[in-house]
């Protein structure tokens, strides 16, 4: 699969890029029984570590920290009363899952080793790609959560490259369920913030522009189960909460560019090194 030099155009100038029919019906219905079956098998070793965009207060806890190069599951604020107990369906509670599954559960290695996506992220740039990160987003219906406009490089900072995300849908993204939403902006766009993680692993930001986000200027991107779109690390987005009563499920694979060396400062981390496609 080669992008025309359009297509490479567009995301470079606009930040994102969408290709309709990346993934059958068949593949994303796999993934999406792998993932009910890990729940299943691992329910009663799951913490309720609770995940909210709003707070930021997951990113001070360990387990967050640890799963860079593991398979850990985070929740809906919401999602358990003050004792810890679910209010929902347990497998209903759920946030995301991060940020190994690409290397570590073999459903997920297989699809995130696609001859194609290496393809792309060389055609976009990238001379020696590592997949550094991958989460498996719900979206829940009547529970899954705003995030926040932010550009992916404030948590994936490269020095020299910016990160090339990967969203692939693997439902129907509609308006109600809280599809993807981007502020069309060329890959030069500066970055807004950056998140740091110190060697007392504290997490802390530094802003270098505090004016918000032209959020008018957002646009939706309502797509069909199978679509693929690609994010530039600088292009801001977000996604509105799930009113509705469908999922949206997701999956995001992140790639980085290893011929520069990966900061030491990023809170995500590999024990050893980070997988290479
Ligand atoms: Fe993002």
């Amino acid at each position: 699969m080669q992008l025309s030099t359009q297509q490479c155009d567009f995301f470079f100038n606009n930040g994102y890029l969408v290709l309709q029919d990346f993934y059958t019906s068949e593949v994303c219905d796999q993934m999406r029984e792998r993932i009910q079956l890990l729940i299943q098998e691992q329910h009663e070793h799951i913490p309720k570590t609770i995940f909210s965009t709003h707070t930021n207060e997951h990113s001070k806890k360990k387990y967050f920290l640890d799963s860079g190069d593991k398979i850990h599951y985070f929740f809906e604020a919401g999602a358990f009363d003050e004792q810890g107990a679910c209010i929902r369906p347990f497998a209903d509670s759920m946030n995301k899952i991060g940020h190994a599954l690409h290397e570590l559960d073999p459903v997920f290695k297989h699809h995130s080793r696609d001859h194609r996506i290496k393809g792309i992220g060389h055609q976009l740039g990238l001379s020696s790609i590592g997949l550094v990160q991958s989460m498996y987003i719900f979206k829940q219906p009547g529970i899954g959560a705003e995030v926040l406009c932010h550009q992916d490089s404030t948590y994936i900072f490269g020095q020299d490259s910016d990160a090339l995300g990967f969203w692939f849908a693997l439902e129907d993204a509609t308006i109600e369920n809280g599809c993807l939403e981007v502020i069309p902006s060329p890959h030069t766009t500066p970055l807004k913030q950056r998140m740091f993680r110190n060697e007392q692993d504290e997490i802390y930001f530094e802003d270098y522009d505090k004016a918000p986000w032209p959020e008018e200027l957002s646009i939706p991107l309502p797509v069909k189960k199978g679509t693929l779109i690609l994010l530039h690390g600088r292009v801001p987005h977000k996604s509105k909460a799930n009113t509705s009563t469908k999922s949206r499920h997701a999956y995001t694979l992140h790639l980085v560019d290893l011929s520069t060396p990966y900061p030491k400062n990023n809170w995500l981390q590999w024990s050893n090194s980070i997988p290479q496609l």
